[in-house]
């Protein structure tokens, strides 16, 4: 980040006060105005609920051109990384800022593949949840528990405490989300194998059971390795940003993803992919099509239409075209190209896009519209769909946190407000009101 020259100038009309505003570039993307020193020069807060034009922090992990359609991870773009790498090569890059040589990478996937183990007093943990809890309470409840588990490397000042609580996670998060839905089964617990990738291991501990083996299919590993690394990071979404805001009190990791887990439960984020499939359901048939679309337009109906519509993607989200493909790639090997839910999605899709409202307003399609598709015909239930997505993120998630810790202008998140409510009053007592 570095100061322009240019500056703004902002006056009070009342007292004739004014200031020069700073503007800031970074290497891409609209510059930034300054607005640190307004309240102790002028007096004023800013105002923006929904944070659309404010920057909470800088950052150099992950670039997105809203207007164009573009997402980079460290100046990568998505589709390269898609095409060519991996998750766990995209969550080096992510971690750490750069592409991993060999012995990097051979060394990092060691390290993430064999912390996969749970404490097995956490085992017990799940079991005082109700077996019908959805599986991102059960993970909210298990990750924040975590920091009771490993208080031994929480010294968040120590870059190599840092690392290891950030390798814990990212290796262990599989292993819950794959415990919430055997638990959620009545089935037992299936272990790790070290000796299998990221998404596989997520797989055969999802699905093998202690009498039968789960055949992990290349076509399957694959495309759950590709959604995952779709899913690594968003620069500064919701959850996110909430993981920011709790580490920025100097919360533990394991306490910051849990906040970041519970953000990203709400439909309106990654909530949504469990939502598009509840949706799709609901619709049916693709003669009930118009009608959802004529309640997605009406604003006094509350109804959305899920999966499309994006804070900050005013074009095709490019995640989702991606995932479009991975779709047809995925539903084809397991003989499932006609099915009618993904015909169902495509009319949908066709029927928004030529629409007047949805044009006007932007809204494409986003990362979730299709994603759940691909994760239902691998087996997984709706409900496991958004603790796969957080699964994935803690990548992102854990990144953003490091790099807060370590951004000498980071502070502790404190936002303003425009006070609405009374002005001082006197109490009255109860028998005088
Ligand atoms: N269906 C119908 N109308 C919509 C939709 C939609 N999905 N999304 C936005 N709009 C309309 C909205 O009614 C408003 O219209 P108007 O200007 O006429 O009042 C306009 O578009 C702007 O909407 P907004 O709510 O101000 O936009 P936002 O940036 O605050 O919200 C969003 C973004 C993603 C929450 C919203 O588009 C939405 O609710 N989409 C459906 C849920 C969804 O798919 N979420 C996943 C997001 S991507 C993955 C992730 O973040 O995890």
């Amino acid at each position: 980040m570095s100061a322009t020259t240019r500056t703004l100038t902002l006056t009070d009309n009342e007292t004739g006060k004014s200031m020069e505003l700073p503007v800031l570039s970074g290497t891409i993307g609209p510059d930034v105005v300054d607005v640190r020193k307004v309240y102790g020069e002028l007096g004023y807060f800013t105002y923006d609920p929904g944070y659309g034009s404010t920057g909470s922090c800088s950052s150099k992990i992950t670039y997105i051109d809203g207007e164009e359609g573009i997402l980079q991870y460290r100046g990568y773009p998505i589709q390269q990384l898609a095409e060519s790498s991996n998750f766990l090569e995209v969550a080096y890059l992510i971690l750490w800022g750069e592409l991993p040589t060999q012995a990097e990478y051979d060394k990092f996937q060691y390290s993430i593949s064999h912390h996969t183990l749970l404490n097995e007093q956490i085992i017990t943990f799940f079991r005082g949840f109700r077996r019908d809890s959805h599986p991102m309470a059960v993970m909210c409840g298990v990750v924040g528990a975590l920091s009771a588990f490993y208080h031994d490397h929480l010294d968040m000042s120590d870059p190599e405490d840092r690392r290891i609580a950030s390798y814990r996670l990212i290796s262990k998060m599989p292993t819950i989300a794959a415990h919430a839905y055997k638990y959620s089964q009545g089935q037992p617990f299936v272990y790790p194998k070290n000796d299998y990738g990221y998404t596989e291991n997520l797989l055969h501990m999802t699905f093998a059971t202690p009498c039968e083996d789960y055949k992990v299919t290349k076509v399957q590993a694959k495309a759950l390795d590709r959604l995952f690394l779709l899913h690594a990071d968003h620069e500064q979404n919701a959850s996110t940003s909430t993981v920011r805001l709790a580490g920025s009190s100097g919360a533990n990791p394991f306490a910051c993803i849990a906040a970041g887990i519970a953000s990203l439960w709400g439909p309106a984020h990654g909530g949504a992919n469990e939502a598009v499939l509840t949706m799709l359901n609901e619709i049916g048939t693709k003669d009930h099509i118009p009608e959802y679309i004529k309640r997605a337009k009406d604003h006094d109906d509350p109804f959305r239409l899920m999966g499309f519509g994006h804070r900050v993607y005013k074009n095709y989200d490019p995640r989702a075209k991606i995932i479009q493909e991975s779709c047809y790639e995925v539903l084809d090997e397991l003989g499932m190209h006609d099915d009618p839910l993904l015909q169902l999605a495509m009319e949908l899709e066709r029927i928004a896009l030529e629409d007047d409202y949805f044009i006007s307003h932007k809204l494409y399609p986003n990362v979730d519209f299709y994603s759940g598709i691909i994760y239902r015909a691998m087996g997984f239930p709706p409900s496991m769909f958004t603790a796969l997505f957080a699964t994935a993120r803690t990548v992102g998630w854990i990144a953003q946190w490091g790099e807060m810790l370590t951004d000498p202008e980071a502070r502790i998140g404190r936002p303003r407000q425009l006070f609405t409510g009374a002005a001082e009053r006197n109490y009255t007592p109860i028998d005088k009101r």
